[in-house]
């Protein structure tokens, strides 16, 4: 019997409903296999700095040391009540990043997938969606502009002035494209390098850099695309993309785009790999104005269950089989209220229904 910690943050707003989930999805997972789950939950995000005064303390850092993978509900409040917290010890600034430094989780991996069976979910065309749409979005996460020596002041004009600054090195760069690099190999061979070389000389070094790392790689073909065009091109022809690279800014841009197409951001997973840790989380943020009403949509949450089944339990079978469940559900006609449009005939079902069918669906799939 296989065993793992895994630290469970449910985090804010949608957070602990949609963690709830992802929970029972996990449930299922040891019920199927030879493996036990130890959940050691803790505090994160605005609930933790409530609680402790600071919104990544110290046992929940202790807990994640120890933990095999961290799985990370979304986190943060409305603009307005963020206000109540000083800047630097706000959820974003004072628990993700330092997680994404602590554990130097580079390489972030963003799934934008729709199959054709669901392409009703999207607000694209169905021409434009064709056989279904299927990328990655490849975001470096721990350098750049988030990362960046920061400062504000009052300039000799006595004007206040801000300063941020958008950093990366070679070594940053290239570990980010060997993992692009590897992933386009697993799957189309085709990798779109996006940057802003026209502009930005931290581009002109990151083109560089992913020249080199391509003579590696030779049966990958790579294309160049300006971060704006790709902006554009996601929602005209979404379906020329496979796995695209980017930095940190891009890349948080633009996969919030990647949940446009899709129809919504409740249909964006995320793992975010490091050396030697793992975190896994949904790439929306924590939805206070429909939290705790129960209809919040827990496939980005239950899929970043499915990506770390994958990547750090090596259980590749059981995280397609969760995949399939989540979309079955979807197939059967069911959706959460952020994908039940006026008119498109589908049936609204709440968090807690979707999580029971997905379990449903589960449990009836051979087991591996
Ligand atoms: C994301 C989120 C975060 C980011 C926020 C919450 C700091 O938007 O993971 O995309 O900007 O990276
Ligand atoms: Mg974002």
């Amino acid at each position: 019997m296989k065993h793992y910690k895994i630290a469970v943050l449910a985090g804010d707003g949608i957070g602990p409903e949609i963690t709830q989930e992802a929970i029972k999805v996990l449930k299922v997972i040891e019920e199927r296999n030879a493996v036990k789950f130890e959940l050691a939950p803790a505090l994160f995000g605005a609930c933790a700095y409530f609680e402790t005064g600071d919104a990544f303390p110290q046992a929940t850092q202790d807990i994640c040391d120890q933990a095999d993978a961290i799985l990370k509900g979304p986190i943060g409040l409305s603009h307005e009540q963020s206000k109540q917290i000083p800047i630097d010890k706000q959820p974003e600034r004072g628990a993700l990043l330092p997680m994404r430094r602590r554990y130097n989780t580079y390489a972030n991996f963003r799934p934008v997938s729709l199959p054709k069976s669901l392409a009703h979910f999207s607000p694209l065309k169905p021409e434009i969606i064709g056989e279904g749409i299927d990328l990655v979005i490849v975001r470096e996460l721990v350098g750049g502009l988030y990362f960046g020596d920061k400062e504000m002041g009052v300039n000799d004009k006595g004007l206040r002035y801000v300063r941020e600054t958008l950093e990366y090195d070679e070594e940053q760069i290239r570990r980010i494209m060997h993992e692009a690099f590897k992933l386009a190999r697993k799957r189309r061979k085709l990798l779109h390098n996006i940057h802003k070389s026209n502009v930005l000389k931290s581009s002109v070094l990151w083109n560089e850099v992913m020249e080199e790392v391509a003579l590696e790689y030779p049966d990958v073909e790579v294309v160049n695309f300006l971060v704006d065009a790709a902006a554009t091109a996601l929602c005209l022809k979404p379906t020329q993309f496979d796995v695209m690279v980017m930095e940190n800014m891009f890349g948080d841009i633009l996969s919030d785009q990647g949940g446009g197409i899709l129809g919504s951001l409740g249909l964006m997973p995320s793992a975010c790999i490091g050396p030697d840790v793992a975190y896994y989380e949904p790439s929306h943020g924590s939805a206070p104005d429909i939290a705790g009403k129960n209809i919040a949509n827990p496939y980005s949450m239950i899929g970043s269950v499915a990506m770390m089944l994958e990547n750090s339990f090596d259980m590749e079978r059981e995280a397609k089989n969760v995949w399939a469940a989540m979309q079955g559900v979807f197939a059967d006609g069911y959706s959460t209220a952020d994908l039940s449009r006026p008119g498109s005939g589908v049936t609204m079902i709440s968090t807690v229904e979707f999580g029971d069918k997905v379990v449903e669906k589960l449990r009836q799939m051979p087991k591996v």
